[in-house]
């Protein structure tokens, strides 16, 4: 669905899709006084639904700091966010928390499974926070484990798998209350190359079969050529931002040892509110 863009902006020659993240003037300054770090500046971005971006800057230039201010965790503290067309900047915390773990989901690069619970259950948990009925949380899991290629393991506690395992069950997490916007914080990062692989590929697999709109940050040039548009910042500010013009295709691995269900390919979106 295309809709011209409200602010009336020019739309560049590519045909603008809609917005699902729009952010404007948005700061974020840590601390106060002398000891007050201003991370973020006067950022605009938008992004469109189905968009693959990825959000790349020297250490310190406030990426992690802008995930967050995407998934919900942190608020700006300047300027408007609004993502589906919501102001999400003034969702009460109990709303924004719904919204977070179903419609926008991260990936962190230190995972956070919780050991106690085995990888179906963690698939689920997001699931719990929003209230989604058991049967549903359970279908919509076990479609998630199957996406990522990792049934077998739907009973094991995270202690047992691999940390590319690992990563795939986070993804799964991620993704399983079908949500709008995927945020992954530099996920490859303490992945050997294969496993990074994997999860690049699986990144790209559900943003082209599902149309997931995907913001996914990295140090690595090599896998920020798999997006479809590179957003630098660098002290806070946008300084660059334009179309990949031949993304890689992350290719599936023959020695992949545990490679996705065949005819999951279709996993139900779910529609979570
Ligand atoms: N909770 C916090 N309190 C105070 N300052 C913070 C906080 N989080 C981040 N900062 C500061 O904000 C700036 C941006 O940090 P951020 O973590 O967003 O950078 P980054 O681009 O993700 O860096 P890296 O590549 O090292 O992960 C840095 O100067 C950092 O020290
Ligand atoms: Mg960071």
């Amino acid at each position: 669905m295309d809709a011209p863009t409200a602010n009336g902006e020019p739309g560049d020659s590519a045909p603008r899709r809609e917005a699902l993240v729009r952010l404007r003037g948005v700061s974020k300054r840590y601390g106060q006084g002398a000891a007050a770090v201003q991370a973020l500046e006067g950022i605009d971005l938008d992004i469109a639904r189905g968009e693959m971006v990825a959000l790349v800057g020297p250490s310190g230039s406030g990426k992690s700091t802008l995930m967050h201010v995407l998934g919900l965790l942190d608020r700006p503290s300047a300027g408007t966010y609004h993502l589906a067309g919501t102001d999400v900047t003034r969702l009460s915390r109990r709303a924004a928390a719904r919204w977070r773990g179903t419609r926008v989901t991260f990936v962190f690069q230190g995972i956070h499974l919780l050991p106690s619970l085995t990888a179906l259950r963690n698939v689920e948990l997001p699931m719990v926070y929003a209230r989604v009925p058991r049967t549903k949380r359970r279908e919509r899991a076990g479609a998630a484990l199957a996406r990522v290629g990792l049934t077998a393991l739907a009973g094991r506690l995270p202690s047992t798998t691999s940390g590319g395992q690992a990563q795939r069950i986070a993804i799964a997490r991620a993704v399983a209350a079908g949500p709008e916007l995927l945020l992954a914080d530099e996920p490859t990062g303490a992945l050997d190359r294969r496993s990074g692989r994997a999860v690049l590929r699986l990144f790209q697999e559900l943003h082209r079969d599902l149309g997931l709109t995907v913001v996914v940050v990295t140090h690595d040039p090599y896998v920020a050529q798999h997006a479809g548009r590179i957003v630098q910042l660098e002290d806070g500010r946008i300084v660059a931002d334009a179309p990949v013009q031949n993304p890689l295709v992350a290719a599936a691995e023959a020695d992949d040892t545990t490679p996705p269900v065949a005819g999951t390919a279709a996993s139900p979106r779910g529609g979570a509110a």
